[in-house]
């Protein structure tokens, strides 16, 4: 590792830059187990329409080989494999999220690494998505640069990330459910309260959906757009390689 005094966030706290991956890979082992059902619980559900919706806007062909960046237990893969997409191949730099995902369909192949760095040739996939991944990446420019580079020309990326709310009532209710109760169910479920604060506090720290466009843009991506969902706490958004 490149030493650097160079500082990032980490949730509202800021720590040196080549510290992040670690303290990140450290809460996604703690909460593996248990991280589907904390995802049921503290979106009540949601994350599975969003997650849904992700994959009717990528509209799967059963020609289209899909990757799945920090694919985690695995939940977009399995969607565009039964939506009937072709094959879905996912990368996460946490062993454990994998094994606790893991499926026996030979469509779906495992990759444990980093998506600052793939491991894959140029202008490979169809497809590439990421759902609440970017925001735990330390280099997310990069990460989107890789992402450019192993879409095919005429393939499309999709991001799902947690965003601004653009609903003050909503807003209010969003942030006492965020702070008051998730931590408290990450306490009761998986033990680890401080997992829980970090992942709420990161999602207020990420950029909002236009600077996130703005990226987009900046790693060449075309035809860059973005719709919100449940008001904005949470949005998607698609970019296409020419
Ligand atoms: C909040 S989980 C999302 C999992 C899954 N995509 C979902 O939507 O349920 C974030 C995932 O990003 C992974 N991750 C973080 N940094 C990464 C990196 N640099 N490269 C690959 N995966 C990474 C973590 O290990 C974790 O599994």
């Amino acid at each position: 590792m490149k030493k650097s005094f160079e500082k990032i966030d980490f949730g509202f706290t800021k720590i040196n830059i080549n510290k992040k991956e670690k303290l990140v890979n450290n809460i996604f082992d703690s909460v593996s187990s248990k991280y589907d059902l904390m995802n049921d619980l503290s979106s009540l559900g949601l994350h599975r329409l969003w997650k849904q919706e992700l994959i009717n806007w990528i509209a799967p062909q059963s020609n289209q080989s899909l990757l799945d960046i920090a694919g985690g237990t695995g939940d977009i893969a399995k969607l565009f494999i039964k939506s009937g997409g072709k094959s879905a191949d996912i990368i996460d730099i946490n062993f454990n999220m994998l094994i606790n995902g893991i499926s026996n369909d030979n469509r779906i192949r495992y990759i444990v690494g980093n998506c600052e760095k793939l491991p894959i040739k140029n202008n490979f996939y169809d497809r590439i998505t990421i759902a609440f991944g970017l925001r735990n990446i330390t280099y997310r420019q990069l990460a989107l640069d890789e992402i450019y580079r192993v879409l095919k020309p005429g393939g499309r990326f999709i991001c799902l990330e947690f965003g601004v709310v653009n609903d003050d009532i909503v807003k209010k209710l969003y942030d006492l459910w965020s702070f008051k109760i998730i931590p408290k169910l990450g306490k009761i479920i998986t033990n680890n309260e401080d997992a829980y604060k970090y992942l709420i506090e990161s999602i207020r720290m990420f950029p909002d959906q236009d600077k996130l466009s703005s990226m987009f843009i900046k790693s060449k991506f075309e035809r860059v757009k973005y719709k919100n969902l449940s008001k904005g706490i949470a949005s998607l958004h698609s970019g296409w390689k020419f």
